[in-house]
């Protein structure tokens, strides 16, 4: 089989990818080690940028989203009980919206099966080959049979464990990394919100968040040692914990009900350097992790895709490869300013284990600071609401 972009990989980067090059007549083919049922019970993130929502647009899958969608001009941070509202709509003019990445994920795989452009589901012991030459393929085992596609590119959509980042030479890419020692608690209930922002709350218990993905179904976290494991935490557990991190008003706000789904993120930052090795392109949590304090790591799958989508689009359209061969400057610029934000925002929020009582100071004084000061407000909302791509 031939095609022009393989694609690895069918979370939001590889189907937001695939939808672009489907849509502009360049064939693609997804191959995808899980089943589409498993892809969509990964609860993820849900705050998309407005160069996400107009990229979702682009690719044809901005209708449910523009219905359903929960358009915030705001979110608040919360220090030892003290509360302030980061005005996103004043302080940039942007605003972003609320909406599941399962939700994202559902559009494309709808849009994908509608358009009928191939996806191999459940495809085992993925391998690429000569990507490094002028004929990269992939090969992969589905239905009990090896195949092999050929192709011109191969787009590394596969995740931070995946196989593509995997297959570069050792001597050919440079990693950096933060491993940070907790991770998130997670749990999705269906009750209303208890607020109808976004509040990111740090207190002496640790940090906590209340979102949402409707005004009906909620969507908490409790930061947790690096090694918990959800079982250890009954609902009631979770919920009892949450409140006495937020503030009283919020905390008096929170609705408890059954868990929907409950699960732990260890927290990360990570980029690859670069993300381009011949014919293999890296794009989304393939290349990059970040911790999901900022929200950055669906909008970054999404810049990223953008700038991959232009280069692959001017080398068959124009016969120029000027936007391929600027791909990974261009996408990393972006990935490490998110990077940075994130892991501000992490700092800033977390209660660190072996934190100093010089620590706790400064980062009292950091929000401090942060809250009386309009420039550091204006920088964290220019952030938060997306840098431009
Ligand atoms: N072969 C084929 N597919 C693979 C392989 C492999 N060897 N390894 C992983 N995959 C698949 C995974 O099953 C997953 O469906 O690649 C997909 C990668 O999707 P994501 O991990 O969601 O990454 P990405 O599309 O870049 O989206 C980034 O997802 O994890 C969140 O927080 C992250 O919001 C961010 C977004
Ligand atoms: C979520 O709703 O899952 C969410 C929102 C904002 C974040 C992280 C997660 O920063």
């Amino acid at each position: 089989m031939h095609t022009q972009v393989v694609i690895v990989g069918a979370g939001p980067a590889g189907l937001l990818l695939g939808q672009l090059l489907t849509r502009h007549g360049i064939d693609n083919v997804i191959i995808e080690r899980r089943g589409p049922d498993h892809v969509l019970a990964r609860i993820r993130a849900g705050v998309l940028e407005q160069g996400t929502v107009a990229l979702l647009h682009e690719a044809g899958v901005g209708q449910r989203l523009a219905e359903e969608g929960l358009a915030h001009d705001g979110f608040s941070i919360a220090f030892e009980g003290r509360q302030h509202r980061v005005d996103l709509k004043g302080l940039t003019g942007k605003q972003v919206t609320v909406y599941g990445q399962t939700e994202v994920t559902q559009d494309l795989m709808e849009a994908r099966r509608a358009a009928g452009t191939t996806s191999f589901y459940e495809a085992e012991d993925v391998q690429l080959h000569d990507f490094d030459g002028a004929s990269p393929r992939v090969s992969f085992t589905y239905e009990g049979k090896r195949r092999r596609v050929a192709c011109d590119f191969i787009a590394g959509c596969d995740g931070f464990h995946g196989a593509c980042r995997a297959s570069v030479p050792a001597g050919a890419i440079e990693t950096f990394e933060r491993v940070y020692p907790f991770g998130w608690l997670g749990l999705l209930t269906d009750r209303p919100p208890a607020s109808h922002e976004l509040v990111y709350a740090s207190s002496a218990f640790g940090f906590a968040l209340c979102s949402m993905r409707s005004p009906t179904r909620s969507r908490y976290y409790v930061q947790v040692p690096r090694d918990e494991s959800a079982e250890a935490w009954s609902d009631e557990r979770f919920f009892a914990e949450l409140r006495r991190r937020l503030p009283d008003e919020v905390a008096a706000a929170v609705t408890p009900g059954p868990s929907l789904e409950k699960s732990v993120a260890p927290l990360r930052s990570f980029v690859a350097e670069p993300l381009r090795f011949g014919r293999l392109f890296l794009a989304g949590d393939a290349g990059h992790i970040v911790p999901p304090t900022g929200a950055k790591g669906l909008n970054l799958a999404a810049s990223d895709v953008h700038y991959l989508f232009e280069g692959l689009r001017e080398h068959y359209a124009e016969r120029s490869d000027a936007g391929l061969d600027a791909y990974s400057a261009r996408a990393l610029a972006r990935v490490w300013k998110a990077v940075r934000f994130s892991w501000s925002m992490t700092n800033l929020l977390h209660l660190f284990p072996e934190a100093s009582p010089f620590d706790q100071r400064i980062r009292r004084a950091e929000f401090d600071y942060l809250v009386q000061s309009q420039a550091a407000l204006a920088s964290v909302a220019e952030n938060y609401v997306g840098l431009p791509y």
